[in-house]
């Protein structure tokens, strides 16, 4: 028998989180002793918080909001991905640094795939242009798709988006949500916080189609708002975010143990 591994989830709130949950799978899955608790932490703790967790013995942490700027600030040694994106959703400890990584696109990308779903070639729209749509663009980006446009309410902040990510050979489009969009896409992504705020959101008149495929980064246990918007409009082809949120906290998990987990995790069993 390995030696327990302590691991937690760090955020606020965080009484609804799925990951103590989805880890526990793993860990029964694939034979090793871990515990993994879900942590309330103040932003304003971050610091004294996350350095007591990781000197009590916590081998690995996962992030999440509102902590995941303090979480990239904190970090010694940030992944590739990381730096890119500006988020941390992963933290763990090598010799005296603590490492960092953000697995949300990289779990989004394994979903879309295990959905066969490959990005390259298709036009591909993003909502929303925070901190989720942040963290998912340079994973999108490395399946070469055939454009990325990113569609949000305040139109400025997708333009600064779209700057910071174009590169020579693959310029991103910026986009208000008020505005018919000039493409037909083959994938939408929905990265805003409207559904989870409960709140309505403007959307590009001719944003659906029935060769539309719909992916939310959010999830419930019933249909999501904006999914029954997609499928209203002819979308017949829609996913929640369960199956992203499952990747990554199975590339999280793999970081901390080097076990790579089953993750054919039921729906219905996790909410
Ligand atoms: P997150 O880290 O979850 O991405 P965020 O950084 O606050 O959170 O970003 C939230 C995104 O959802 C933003 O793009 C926001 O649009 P604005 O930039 O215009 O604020 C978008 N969003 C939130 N509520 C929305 C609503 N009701 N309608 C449309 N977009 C909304």
């Amino acid at each position: 028998m390995t030696a327990l591994k302590k691991l937690a989830v760090i955020g606020d709130p965080i009484d609804h989180s799925l990951s103590p949950k989805i880890h526990k799978l793993f860990a029964e899955s694939s034979g090793l002793d871990i515990s993994y608790e879900a942590i309330q932490v103040e932003k304003k703790d971050f610091v004294s918080a996350v350095t007591g967790l990781f000197d009590s013995g916590y081998e690995g942490l996962n992030v999440t909001l509102p902590l995941k700027e303090d979480a990239f600030n904190y970090a010694n040694e940030l992944s590739e991905e990381s730096k890119l994106s500006g988020s941390v959703n992963t933290l763990w400890k090598e010799g005296s640094f603590i490492c960092a990584d953000t697995t949300d696109g990289r779990g989004l990308v394994k979903d879309l795939t295990s959905k066969n779903i490959s990005l390259s070639n298709l036009e591909v729209v993003i909502l929303g242009a925070g901190g989720s749509a942040r963290a998912i663009i340079p994973s999108l980006l490395k399946e070469k798709p055939s454009s990325i446009t990113i569609a949000n309410r305040t139109f400025s902040k997708a333009e600064e988006l779209a700057k910071k990510f174009s590169l020579p050979d693959n310029q991103l489009k910026a986009v208000s949500t008020s505005q018919p969009l000039d493409c037909s896409p083959d994938l939408v992504i929905n990265t805003t916080s409207a559904g989870v705020l409960n709140q309505e959101m403007d959307l590009p008149s001719n944003i659906f189609s029935q060769d539309t495929c719909v992916y939310d980064l959010s999830y419930s246990r019933e249909e999501t708002s904006f999914i029954m918007r997609a499928k209203n409009s002819g979308s017949n082809v829609c996913y929640d975010g369960i199956g992203m949120l499952i990747q990554q906290a199975a590339l999280s998990f793999e970081i901390w143990t080097k076990h790579k987990p089953k993750t054919d995790i039921n729906k219905a069993a996790l909410l």
